[in-house]
């Protein structure tokens, strides 16, 4: 099948495009990449179905970074086909998933098992992060060079920090003998111990165990310490704090081979949400204030946080309709992440290109994938069109998602993709329906 995407605003910031373009696909690659001419002539174009996009952004297929899809072993919250129709539908053509499946992803056969189900949907690419210790248990490290042979982009303990110092310093070191990334959760166990919100006056007043700040700063500080130590790729997970992006800033100035994400949520919410109690605002790292929420959007305008990333936690009724204590953390985010970030894009605080590039370019180097992050002739057409103009009310019942935990259910945003499209496939369509 031949396609040509005709007069879209191409923004490509790992190419530093931002024009209009006319984009020839052809057996799933980019033929050719040419400045939107509105005279040439259509004659010798018809064997092309051409999709207009005169009021689109064109962008390289966007990459979620941090996702969880919860099988094998938790299919009532999410199955990666139900994951992946939520991903394609939010715009993403890939998402990396977390190993807190049940079984822990610590092996090369649940690799293999997510690797397959992918492959049978069809829909996002996905790439399998592998657990940095055995089970989780932050206690013996899992087999990095058997599970990169299976795809693994990187390693980490998602869902736990690994709390002991050693074993960090040898995933550091074990990581880097296969040029992957460690992703650290990065939080005290001793510090952040039963808290189920921000620490500050908001828990005190509500009456609810805070987590303070530094609960993730000294776990920031310490992994960047045997980052230095081991000369070796760390990627810190969903920053949340001002001092987080402070520390990360200037070990990055000191050189050494750090990157970070944040997610939406962060961006867009601030502790002030948990006043009603309501367990779908319970994240972890939870929800801090508005001058954290600068500092995250200061660090993406100056390069210290190189991703967003959604941190999809499916969870079901079942453990969200409990007591704020008891109910597990974690919103689900890939059919909001885009329209979120974008609302940051409409009040002027990040250019189109800043927000882009922490969803392609960013994540994309991060975790090295091939093909992804900017477009090339020749390469896979790895696309996303977004609509930056189409308002619509945020309606969980909508989602692909099979749980249904999202916090911003009702809320009006702005901007939303449209058609996304995998290796020349299109595989999410709300533009021409027929198409697909
Ligand atoms: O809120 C969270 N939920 N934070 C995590 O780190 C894990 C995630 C989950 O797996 O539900
Ligand atoms: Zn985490």
């Amino acid at each position: 099948m031949k396609i040509l995407i005709k007069g879209g605003r191409l923004i490509d910031p790992g190419n530093q495009i931002d024009d209009r373009m006319d984009i020839y696909i052809q057996n799933g690659k980019i033929r050719a990449l040419q400045t939107a001419s509105p005279r040439r002539s259509l004659k010798d174009l018809t064997e092309y179905i051409q999709i207009p996009a005169d009021d689109l952004i064109v962008a390289p297929g966007l990459i979620d970074m941090h996702t969880h899809l919860r099988e094998p072993g938790q299919e009532y919250k999410e199955t990666i086909l139900t994951g992946v129709q939520a991903a394609v539908a939010g715009g993403f053509g890939a998402v990396a998933c977390m190993p807190n499946t049940q079984p822990v992803n610590d092996n090369q056969s649940v690799c293999a098992y997510i690797l397959n189900k992918a492959r049978e949907a069809r829909l996002a690419r996905v790439f399998p992060i592998g657990a940095i210790s055995m089970g989780l248990a932050g206690e013996s490290l899992s087999e990095f060079g058997e599970m990169k042979e299976y795809g693994a982009v990187g390693f980490s303990d998602d869902g736990h920090p690994v709390m002991n110092s050693q074993l960090m310093r040898r995933a550091l070191e074990y990581a880097k003998a296969f040029g992957l990334p460690i992703i650290s959760h990065c939080e005290d166990l001793n510090l952040s111990q039963n808290g189920v919100m921000n620490e500050g006056p908001t828990s005190t007043w509500l009456g609810l165990r805070g987590i303070p700040a530094a609960a993730e700063e000294v776990m920031v500080a310490r992994d960047i310490l045997l980052c230095q130590l081991t000369e070796s790729r760390l990627h810190v997970a969903h920053v949340s704090t001002a001092g987080s992006v402070q520390i990360i800033r200037e070990a990055k100035k000191r050189g050494l081979p750090v990157t970070a994400e944040t997610a939406p949520h962060y961006l867009t919410m601030t502790e002030e949400a948990v006043v009603g109690f309501d367990t779908l605002t319970k994240v972890n790292p939870p929800l801090r204030t508005r001058e954290d929420q600068q500092a995250l959007l200061k660090g993406l305008k100056d390069g210290t946080i190189d991703a967003i990333a959604s941190d999809h936690a499916p969870h079901s009724s079942l453990e969200k309709e409990v007591e704020f204590d008891r109910a597990a953390s974690g919103m689900i985010g890939l059919e909001t992440a885009l329209p979120l970030t974008l609302q940051w894009v409409h009040k002027g605080a990040l250019t189109w290109a800043q927000a882009l590039a922490k969803f392609t370019v960013g994540p994309a180097g991060i975790l090295g994938l091939e093909g992804w992050g900017r477009l090339r002739v020749e390469g896979p057409a790895h696309l996303t069109l977004i609509d930056p103009a189409l308002e619509f009310e945020v309606d969980v019942q909508q989602f692909r998602s099979r749980s249904k935990n999202s916090p911003f259910h009702g809320q009006r945003l702005k901007g939303k993709a449209v058609l996304t499209m995998v290796d020349g496939r299109i595989v999410y369509n709300q533009l021409t329906p027929n198409l697909e």
